[in-house]
């Protein structure tokens, strides 16, 4: 009896170590799948005749000398680096015919930064604004650094900030309705100020109402089940590995999509339009499989799979309560 109680836990021991190595190796598999896309799909092979790989580093230099423009008391001699590396891609843009958004920015940047006082009598400023005269084009929407006072800062102040983020809540049952394309396009936009590092914005969101398409996309996600096959409109939230450019810069993608990812989220709350965050923390075999069914550019990481809708006269939702706020709140100390 004793011996067949102990083969009994030895079994069970066994189990539980296959498992804790079933769960060792599917994590390594995971994070193995998600270097390798780093490797092959990441902007870090510097190579500035793709547009989009120059897109994204043009608008790291000239982030870098619109932060060096907004300055009150900046160093006179910052900036000049990031000065001769746009002049440079500028003129890679001008060769290769394929004049777009961020070379316009460039430019403008540019001309500002020579016309800062501390500059305009350089020499080395001179040279630019002759360099600059070669290219014919120009932007307009206003880029560099501008007067923000406070008054423009208190317009987004809310009398009662509880009555927005508090009623905000996931909706998974919609009104049998879809959202027009207006309205996703808007809450798209203004989900589009989401900071994002050096302003990069490697994002791109997919939208589908089609219900073929919705289908394949939720058929390998696994948190829709009784409500998936009625939400009216799914987008997938992805961020473009091209935007990141160095190993420190390996998580980024995750965060700035998850940051893009909720401001959508209260975006469409502001607009009255209801959201269901849906997530694709997958294996790498359901997020091959997802694309081999549905088109989405093997640069763009899945972030997230968002249910929009309209909400009913009466819904039922999860109260999903938060945790004690001691639990999640420590004033940072400085260790002995
Ligand atoms: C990244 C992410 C993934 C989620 N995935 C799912 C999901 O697959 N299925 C689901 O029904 N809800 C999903 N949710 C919704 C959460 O369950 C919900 O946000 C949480 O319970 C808090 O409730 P609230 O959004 O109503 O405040 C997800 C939320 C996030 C942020």
């Amino acid at each position: 009896m004793n011996s067949l109680w102990e083969s009994i836990k030895d079994y069970i021991r066994n189990i539980n170590f296959i498992r804790h190595i079933y769960k060792i190796l599917t994590g390594w598999l995971g994070f193995m799948y998600d270097y390798k896309r780093f490797l092959v799909y990441g902007g870090w092979p510097k190579n500035i005749n793709d547009i989009e790989r120059r897109n994204y580093q043009q608008v790291y230099c000239y982030h870098r000398l619109e932060k060096s423009l907004s300055f009150k008391n900046r160093n006179p001699n910052s900036g000049w680096r990031d000065v001769h590396e746009l002049l440079n891609l500028l003129n890679i843009a001008k060769q290769s015919g394929s004049i777009g958004y961020h070379d316009k920015a460039s430019k403008q940047i540019l001309e500002k930064f020579i016309a800062l006082p501390e500059n305009i009598n350089l020499e080395q400023s001179q040279q630019l604004k002759a360099e600059l005269k070669k290219f014919d084009f120009n932007s307009n929407d206003n880029h560099g650094a501008m007067e923000y006072s406070l008054s423009d800062f208190n317009r987004g102040k809310l009398e009662q900030p509880e009555d927005f983020f508090l009623t905000r809540y996931s909706l998974r049952e919609f009104q049998d309705k879809g959202v027009s394309d207006e309205m996703i396009h808007r809450a798209i936009k203004l989900a589009m100020k989401t900071p994002s590092v050096c302003n990069r914005q490697a994002w791109h969101i997919y939208h589908t109402r089609d219900k073929e398409v919705k289908n394949s996309v939720l058929r390998y996600q696994n948190g829709n089940r009784s409500f998936g096959e009625n939400i009216p409109n799914l987008l997938i939230v992805t961020t473009d590995l091209k935007g990141f450019f160095s190993a420190p810069e390996r998580y980024q993608h995750w965060i700035d999509g998850g940051l893009l990812s909720m401001s959508i989220m209260y975006a469409f709350h502001a607009l009255g339009i209801a959201t269901c965050a849906l997530n694709w923390s997958q294996s790498p075999k359901n997020d091959k499989l997802l694309r081999s069914l549905v088109k989405i550019k093997p640069n763009h990481t899945i972030i997230m799979i968002l249910a929009i809708g309209y909400p009913d006269k009466t819904n039922k939702v999860c109260v999903s309560a938060r945790r004690p706020f001691e639990e999640i709140y420590s004033t940072l100390e400085k260790r002995e």
